[in-house]
């Protein structure tokens, strides 16, 4: 989605600037633009990546002073003249904005009655120019900007330069901003990553602060003009660099890092003696978990499909019962908040937006909530303040994989925890914590000797729409492989629990149509094999992902075996070949694979 960077200090801006904008990249856009200050502002942007930019841009722009944008359209087409920054009527602000303004339409109308000419469609246009009115008053860029987004209401992380004026002014509501402070120079970032190669000392902004960079100072206040609390950080190591290597896109190498990751998310969090999990950040005790009602999660995509999972193991392992709630629904739907649940919010970044807005709605109906993130530090982290870093490391593929499967792992020990704490012997909870630890290993495996992919990627890659069924725990990996393929290839995917095939996805089936089973040898392979029965019957030809040596192979045109695991845990291997299997399909269909088309990593708009 939308990223910001911004620099100012000794060196020169615009180098800085384009590696920050490079380093948001993974983030998915549409549009770039940089803005240096040098006497006046120049302004260039470009509909396009980052390397688009480059061909438009002087040989040299000189100045030390400047911010960046890549922008993800929502108000207004993918245009040159949508693309950030934009400046004022009188060349004397430029600004660069994340989020949305909601009532731009009304400050946009009494602009143009005020004679300003706006030039583009844009939400973000507008404080531009109500940043210049309200600089006319005092000529005080702080209090310009305070003045300005007190007439705004909506979301913004947002940075301004002055024409007259050395400074950058930013200020956050609802849209990350990181400023990073170095020696006698200030980096200001939407994301972590595109700082820690300058610093790793940070301050993360708050909703309502508003802060004014020189190069050697920071200050800190809140829109409404008091002292904000906001204090500096360092950045978490997990954000260091994340080159490709020998990989040739990150989806690869992010997939080929999942043993790892899960070893990095598992480790120190088992307790082999007393059968359970340990996870400390939730700061919950087996006498409160005793206690529990019921457990609530909360995720959009990916990290749904991993809290369908996590639901399915609480209820299993706990006897309580668990639900899994995409997060974009949630807060519409009015939901009865009980104070005494339990309610995780997955997600990967950490900032995104449905998945907050839901977390305030619990909150504000006196419920908890535990994150379940991958990004330390982000506004999900920090708005929960309690709950269980899954350590996937950076993932910059949009397409998510490694913190698919720490999702997983996570919510695998919390339901072993919580499980403990109230319904299953030592015994179980020795054995489930035997096959978690065997994953990693067998992944590793997997991965050594991955089957027929190439021949389910012929099997799908010109095909009308694929189908995914699987049952029971399987039910919401096929929905993730669906997804994968889906986002990637740009194939319709259509995912169900197999059972429900026969109540109306049977009418797709013709000839020939591919269907991919994920059938691991548990408690409901029998009725799988139904399905499958009913698709062949059709003409139907499947892609049969199963655990190695069972006879349910028989079934399958491309069989795909992993290795066979503890059945709780099968999602860890069973999702392995289905993101082998988008990534090679976007790859002979000539996608982009780590950056599809209208996507991005962390959707920050509701
Ligand atoms: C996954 O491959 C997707 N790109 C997307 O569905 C993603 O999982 C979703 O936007 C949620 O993101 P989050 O985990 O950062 O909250």
């Amino acid at each position: 989605m939308c990223g910001i960077f911004g620099y100012i200090g000794p060196h020169q801006a615009a180098p800085l600037l384009l590696e920050g904008l490079r380093r948001l990249e993974y983030r998915g856009y549409d549009s770039t633009g940089i803005a240096v200050k040098n006497g006046t502002i120049n302004v260039h942007k470009k509909v396009g990546k980052v390397q688009d930019l480059r061909t438009v841009l002087p040989s040299s722009i000189p100045g030390t002073l400047g911010i960046a944008h890549t922008r993800w359209a929502t108000h207004g087409g993918v245009t040159d003249e949508n693309a950030h920054p934009h400046e004022s009527a009188e060349g004397k602000v430029v600004i660069v904005h994340n989020g949305i303004i909601e009532n731009a339409r009304m400050l946009r109308t009494s602009l143009s009655v005020q004679g300003v000419a706006l030039s583009s469609e844009t939400d973000s246009e507008a404080l531009a120019h109500v940043i210049e009115r309200e600089l006319s008053v005092d000529n005080n860029p702080e209090e310009a900007v305070r003045r300005a987004l007190r007439q705004a209401r909506g979301t913004w992380g947002i940075c301004a330069l002055f024409k007259d004026h050395d400074t950058i002014v930013c200020a956050r509501n609802g849209s990350p901003l990181i400023i990073g402070q170095g020696v006698d120079e200030m980096f200001i970032s939407s994301d972590p990553h595109a700082l820690t190669a300058h610093t790793q000392q940070v301050i993360y902004l708050e909703d309502g602060d508003l802060a004014t960079l020189t190069a050697t100072s920071v200050k800190l206040s809140t829109l409404k003009g008091g002292k904000s609390q906001t204090k500096s950080s360092i950045l978490e190591s997990e954000w260091g660099e994340s080159e490709l290597g020998e990989f040739p896109h990150f989806m690869l190498k992010e997939i080929y890092e999942q043993p790892d990751a899960i070893r990095h998310c598992i480790s120190g969090r088992l307790d082999r003696a007393g059968g359970s999990g340990r996870l400390g950040g939730l700061k919950l005790n087996p006498s409160d978990l005793a206690k529990v009602p019921h457990v609530r999660l909360l995720g959009c995509g990916t990290s749904y499909n991993a809290a369908e999972i996590g639901q399915l193991l609480i209820e299993k392992l706990a006897r309580i019962p668990a639900m899994a709630h995409i997060s974009s629904e949630f807060r519409h739907n009015d939901p009865v908040i009980n104070p005494s649940a339990l309610h995780f919010a997955v997600t990967q970044s950490g900032e995104t937006a449905d998945t907050l807005s839901a977390i305030k709605e619990i909150q504000l109906k006196g419920g908890n909530v535990h994150g379940v993130v991958n990004v330390v530090g982000s506004s999900i982290a920090r708005l929960c303040g309690q709950g269980v870093y899954i350590h996937s490391g950076p993932e910059q593929a949009v397409a998510s994989t490694k913190a698919f499967s720490n999702m997983v792992a996570a919510l695998s020990m919390f339901a072993l925890q919580v499980g403990r704490s109230r319904n299953i012997s030592k015994e179980r909870g020795v054995e489930l914590i035997h096959g978690l630890q065997q994953v990693p290993h067998l992944v590793e495996e997997y991965l050594a000797n991955q089957g027929p992919i190439q021949e389910a990627v012929d099997l799908v890659k010109d095909a009308k729409s694929v189908l995914f069924l699987g049952r029971g725990i399987s039910a919401p990996v096929a929905q993730e492989g669906a997804l994968k393929l889906m986002e990637i290839a740009y194939i319709p995917c259509l995912a169900y629990p197999a059972g429900e095939m026969k109540h109306g996805p049977i009418a797709l089936l013709e000839e020939g149509s591919p269907v991919i089973f994920v059938a691991p040898n548990d408690h409901v392979k029998a009725k799988t094999v139904s399905a499958i029965h009913e698709c062949r019957a059709r003409g139907a030809k499947i892609i049969l992902i199963h655990e190695e040596g069972d006879e349910i192979a028989q079934e399958g045109d491309v069989c795909i075996s992993v290795p066979p695991v503890h059945n709780l845990v099968s999602p860890l291997l069973t999702v392995v070949p289905l993101q082998l299997i988008a990534y090679h399909t976007a790859l002979a269909l000539g996608c982009d694979v780590d950056r599809p088309r209208n996507l991005a990593k962390s959707v920050t708009v509701e």
